[in-house]
């Protein structure tokens, strides 16, 4: 209806997801774990990486082909230096109504309390903070880092004070891991203004050996969370919003379940990934992406990389979460490079 290109499925392409870095200061087990992403890996060298001029031209004409909003990723985004440029660059571009982008960033929040203000200055709308566990021995063992979990709360109060707010707090949820963490992050951010989110664990990448005994669903937390704080379900903010809400009866703010696994939502997934060397990901789970760089270094004009996009997307009839199970894939994409 407004210009919105469609998928195979007739969905529209909404959001454009890019990871601007492969690297991460995290080694959390379930993404980069340590025997694999050690002092020897070799991650993509800087000439690789799209520029930021190429990243906001392809950002632009994604806008002009019905992307909403734009999610910065990673690996952890705020070690690409100078981020912020890329940042301003990106909250100058508009819809084909006028609109600036919803523009977002996924963060593992270690460098947050440096960055938000700058991030916030800007023009960066929100950001979502991933944060596991609060239980300091728990998040180094689950992160493989010697970062205090107060690190990650500095920079969550530093993002919101900046006005990056509501904050987001996505936690992963895997049992016998950290499923005992799901009341005291439920308790430690009702009422804080942040809106805390439960993730179902997800066989994404190849290395972390996904078990379906380890996951536990969201009815699972939803019951776990009501015995102690009844909760209410809330309408979805948008179609094809990722998390179902449900709110504190008590006035006490909002939680999110994000069901990937147990209630998945391909029938209503709008997002396009980028990834840091110029690849187009059609889904979380794709093996194969893209390549848009060749044609943005061979000189092609707008009008050809728009029939690329358009193209890829036309042609996308991915549902992955929905035929887990009958579609077992050997070379899927990691989540350290195209960003969750
Ligand atoms: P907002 O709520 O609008 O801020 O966006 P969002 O819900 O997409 O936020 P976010 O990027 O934080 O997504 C949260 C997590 O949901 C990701 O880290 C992934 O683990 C998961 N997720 C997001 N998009 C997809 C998707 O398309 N497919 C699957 N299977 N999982 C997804
Ligand atoms: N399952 C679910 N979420 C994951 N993330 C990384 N790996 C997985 C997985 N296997 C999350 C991160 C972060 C976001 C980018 O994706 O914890 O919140
Ligand atoms: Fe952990 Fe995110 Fe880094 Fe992966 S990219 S190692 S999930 S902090
Ligand atoms: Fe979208 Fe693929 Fe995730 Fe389904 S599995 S919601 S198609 S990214």
């Amino acid at each position: 209806p407004d210009g919105a290109v469609l998928d195979a499925r007739g969905r529209p392409l909404r959001d454009l997801r890019i990871s601007v870095t492969d690297r991460c200061n995290f080694r959390c087990t379930y993404c980069m774990p340590r025997e694999l992403f050690g002092a020897d890996h070799v991650f993509l060298p800087h000439e690789a990486l799209l520029t930021f001029e190429e990243i906001t031209r392809v950002a632009r004409i994604a806008l002009a082909n019905g992307v909403r909003k734009i999610r910065l990723t990673g690996g952890e985004p705020l070690l690409r230096k100078q981020i912020e440029i890329l940042i301003g660059m990106l909250a100058a571009l508009r819809t084909p109504d006028g609109q600036p982008p919803d523009l977002t960033l996924t963060t593992n929040g270690t460098l947050l309390a440096r960055k938000a203000r700058a991030l916030a200055d800007a023009g960066l709308s929100r950001v979502t903070v991933s944060l596991d566990a609060l239980d300091d021995a728990l998040f180094e063992r689950m992160s493989d880092s010697r970062v205090p979990v107060a690190t990650i709360l500095e920079g969550i109060e530093a993002a919101a004070a900046a006005g990056l707010a509501p904050v987001k707090v996505n936690m992963v949820v895997r049992r016998g891991m950290n499923d005992g963490q799901i009341l005291p992050m439920a308790r430690r951010f009702r009422g804080s203004g942040h809106t805390l989110r439960f993730i179902e664990y997800m066989d994404v990448g190849n290395t972390n050996g996904w078990r379906m005994d380890e996951v536990v669903t969201g009815a699972e937390i939803v019951r776990m969370i009501s015995a102690e704080f009844p909760l209410q379900p809330l309408q979805a903010g948008y179609r094809g919003e990722v998390a179902a809400r449900w709110a504190y009866a008590d006035g006490a703010g909002e939680i999110g379940l994000i069901t990937s696994v147990s209630q998945p939502f391909c029938g209503d997934c709008t997002r396009l990934r980028l990834s840091p060397e110029g690849r187009l990901f059609t889904c979380l789970f794709a093996e194969q992406g893209h390549d848009l760089r060749a044609l943005l270094r061979a000189g092609a004009d707008d009008a050809a990389l728009a029939r690329r996009l358009a193209g890829i997307w036309q042609t996308r009839d991915d549902r992955y979460s929905e035929r887990r199970g009958e579609a077992h894939r050997d070379h899927k994409i990691e989540m350290s490079y195209i960003g969750g």
